[in-house]
């Protein structure tokens, strides 16, 4: 949470709460509850009014309930991991200044114990971190003067429509960290004045249209960590105040733009921690107040292309950092950013920031360029050159050059002008795109190349069957588009194969290549990895049996796997079986060669995922004569276990380890498998076979053999 922490804070400076101002307690004499501190304290309001509040301390005591005779002048009554469960309006009797009252870490399940029929002067309710499952209507109704609520890290699941109804003066609401599935608009029609809305950590994954609309007020708002995928135009609608948004870990794969225009006032926007793989053009455009841009820790941003940020008059930080396959910024990538101060661009994957990128930025002051694999080069020249105005770099002796050889760990700052080439090579960066993808027939796919060198490249794809691409000659269902990326709508199985990109100028010319495998097409070839929804995999292939493996899922009791060939369309020969939960993978046998089948796994009612798979032909023509298609089914469970995973240390499974013969582990993580069922002294079996590099990963093996022997039991074949 630490980048979006930059934005929480600047929130909560603009509303004036923090105060750098340290001042100390005073002493408060007066008949104190027994173990508490009674102290003269400061205390800002939620509008930083300044009080001197005589508070009373009952922090960490085990107590069950209000101590009793509490000082009638107390203002702030703290009483944060205690045990309380419930709180009665009579053990409050006479404390007619209370403002605020910590209740946070006790035991409360429910408002309708906490019996407040009217505190007016309370200012601030503490209640988070307890066990609240649901507000019910005018959960707070006796506190007219409330301006700040917390909630947050409660188990709320639902919230009734009028729960927040005569809390007519609150400014800020901490409902972040519950279980809230959607959120509803009517929760705010009660809330005019609602300037602070934190929301985030809730399973909510979509925001409906004008779902803030009754929050005019709101500044700051943050929908970090709930899974939203996509935003709708309207979204954000209404929100004509709010000068902070934070969209910290979602799974947002596009920057918002249309929620993001219906943001008038937005000075700070954070979207960390979000998918993205492409800032466009246009992304962020004619935001008139943005002060300051997170795009960090993205670990799918390849590319800042061409006007992706285009008149934001304001913007004075630009944050774009951690990002590990971000290996290009285009050089106009930026366009009228009059008032750009500092551009952090530490830890990325840039080989290169181009001159124009820097000249783009009139009122540039600091810019940090560390930790990324910079190529000394003609492109990064302009660093060491006299004429250009002084920028000043952030960690300048930790900036260091990676490229050429000649002058790698030399600092940056260091090389002189002279030394730099003045034209060089393309360099197509290593993560813009993968080595191999896989993809479905009739998929769309996008392969993106980008690669900066002096003179600019030109960028051409060549196709499996040699075709040559380029952005002037596009063909049919291929695009190449001006800065790179490869187009293919529809793709079909003949189509798989070696994609090649190449960047070239005068000086030279880099490719790079991507297998591209084709599934669904009839003439797919099956091998390792191949999936299907993300979901069920399968890892072998072989004439009579055939692996298959899928992530484990803890909620799911029972699993189900069946299977049918699909020559014999009736329903009598599908097959399955039951899978005990924290299985992961299953040893499909007695199947025919050469025949299709359709295999599917099924995870909860509407959570199914299928693949086809083809069992391989037997070489030689005579075939088992014991084997007909009525019996041939049935399935003897492989146990593909955590052990075999801490093992191997693989990446799933631990069969697919690069650089190994696939055959080799699978047949000795069989044998090790069936060692550990059989074994008498599993433990000891295990130490034996685990290399003693690994130990450490082997001996948290242990604990799981009873799991093994459970779900040896739990695999039972049935046939219907
Ligand atoms: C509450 O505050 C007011 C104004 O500061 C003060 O006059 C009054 O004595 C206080 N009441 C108690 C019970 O301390
Ligand atoms: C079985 O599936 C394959 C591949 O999907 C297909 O080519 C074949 O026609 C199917 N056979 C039947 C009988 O449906
Ligand atoms: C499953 O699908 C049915 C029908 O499509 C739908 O009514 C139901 O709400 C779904 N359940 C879940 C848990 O998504
Ligand atoms: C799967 O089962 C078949 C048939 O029993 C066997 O020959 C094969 O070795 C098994 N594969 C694994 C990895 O257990």
């Amino acid at each position: 949470m630490k980048s979006s922490g930059m934005f929480l804070v600047q929130a909560h400076l603009f509303l004036g709460v923090a105060s750098a101002l340290v001042i100390h307690s005073m002493p408060w004499k007066v008949a104190c509850p027994y173990q508490c501190i009674c102290q003269i304290k400061p205390w800002y309001s939620p509008q930083s009014v300044y009080r001197e509040a005589p508070t009373v301390d009952c922090n960490d005591l085990l107590l069950t309930q209000l101590p009793s005779s509490l000082p009638l002048e107390t203002q702030t009554l703290r009483l944060q991991s205690n045990l309380i469960s419930t709180l009665d309006q009579s053990e409050l009797q006479g404390l007619a200044n209370l403002t605020e009252l910590d209740l946070s870490q006790n035991s409360f399940s429910s408002t309708r114990h906490v019996r407040i029929t009217g505190l007016q002067t309370l200012l601030s309710l503490h209640m988070e971190e307890n066990q609240l499952h649901h507000l019910p209507d005018s959960a707070f109704s006796g506190l007219p003067n409330l301006q700040e609520l917390y909630l947050n890290h409660n188990r709320l699941r639902n919230i009734s429509p009028g729960a927040f109804k005569g809390l007519d003066n609150l400014l800020r609401l901490h409902l972040n960290s519950n279980r809230l599935v959607v959120i509803d608009r009517r929760w705010f029609h009660a809330l005019p004045r609602l300037e602070v809305l934190m929301i985030g950590g809730n399973p909510v994954d979509a925001i409906q249209d004008l779902n803030f609309k009754p929050l005019g007020s709101l500044r700051s708002l943050v929908l970090a960590g709930m899974g939203l995928r996509e935003l709708s135009e309207r979204a954000l609608e209404g929100l004509l105040n709010l000068e902070s948004i934070s969209f910290y870990d979602n799974h947002l794969t596009k920057v918002p733009k249309e929620a993001l225009q219906k943001l008038p006032g937005l000075k700070f926007l954070d979207l960390n921690k979000n998918p993205i793989q492409l800032v466009q053009q246009g992304d962020f455009r004619d935001m008139l107040h943005l002060k300051e841009l997170g795009l960090n820790n993205m670990e799918e941003l390849v590319s800042i292309e061409h006007s992706a940020m285009e008149n934001l008059p304001e913007l004075t930080k630009l944050e774009i950092t951690n990002n590990p396959r971000l290996s290009y910024i285009h050089p106009q990538a930026f366009q009228h950013l009059l008032s750009m101060e500092s551009l952090m661009l530490n830890s990325n994957a840039l080989s290169a920031l181009h001159r124009e990128t820097v000249r783009s930025l009139p009122s540039l002051q600091e810019i940090s360029l560390h930790t990324n694999p910079i190529r000394c080069d003609c492109l990064i020249r302009w660093v060491g050159a006299e004429d250009d105005k002084p920028v000043r770099f952030i960690e300048p002796q930790s900036t260091f050059c990676s490229e050429p050889p000649e002058l790698k760990a030399r600092r940056l700052k260091e090389v002189s002008f002279r030394e730099m080439a003045d034209s060089c090579l393309p360099l197509i960066a290593p993560g813009t795109f993968p080595p191999y993808v896989q993809v479905r027939h009739g998929d769309n796919l996008a392969l993106h190349c980008r690669a900066l060198a002096e003179p600019e490249p030109s960028i051409y794809w060549v196709t499996p069957k040699g075709l040559r691409l380029s952005p002037s000659s596009s063909h049919g269902r291929y695009q190449v588009l001006t800065e790179g990326t490869l187009e293919i709508f529809g793709i079909t199985a003949e189509e798989a194969g070696f994609y090649t990109c190449v960047a070239q100028n005068l000086v030279g010319a880099d490719t790079r290549s991507v297998t591209v495998r084709v599934d669904g097409g009839g003439k797919a070839h099956l091998m390792s990895g191949w999936r299907v929804k993300d979901n069920l995999e399968v890892k072998d292939v072989r004439e009579r049996y055939a692996l298959l493996a899928w992530p484990a899922s803890h909620n799911v009791p029972l699993a189900r796997l069946s299977w049918l060939a699909n020559e014999s369309m009736e329903d009598h020969h599908r097959h399955s079986t039951r899978i005990l939960a924290g299985t992961r993978g299953f040893n499909l046998t007695r199947l025919q060669p050469g025949t299709h089948y359709k295999v599917c796994l099924q995870l909860g009612p509407n959570d199914t995922s299928c693949v086809h798979l083809r069992t391989k032909e037997v070489p030689v023509p005579a075939a088992s004569p014991d084997l007909t298609p009525a019996v041939l089914l049935a399935a003897s469970a492989l146990l593909l276990l955590l052990a075999a995973k801490a093992c191997q240390g693989g990446a799933s499974l631990g069969w697919k380890e690069q650089g190994q013969d696939p055959e080799k582990s699978h047949t000795s993580l069989l044998s090790e498998v069936k060692d550990q069922i059989s074994a008498s002294s599993p433990q000891q079996k295990q130490q034996q076979q685990c290399p003693a590099k690994d130990s450490t990963d082997c001996s948290s093996t242990k604990s799981s053999n009873t799991q093994h022997a459970q779900n040896v039991q739990g695999a039972s074949t049935e046939s219907r």
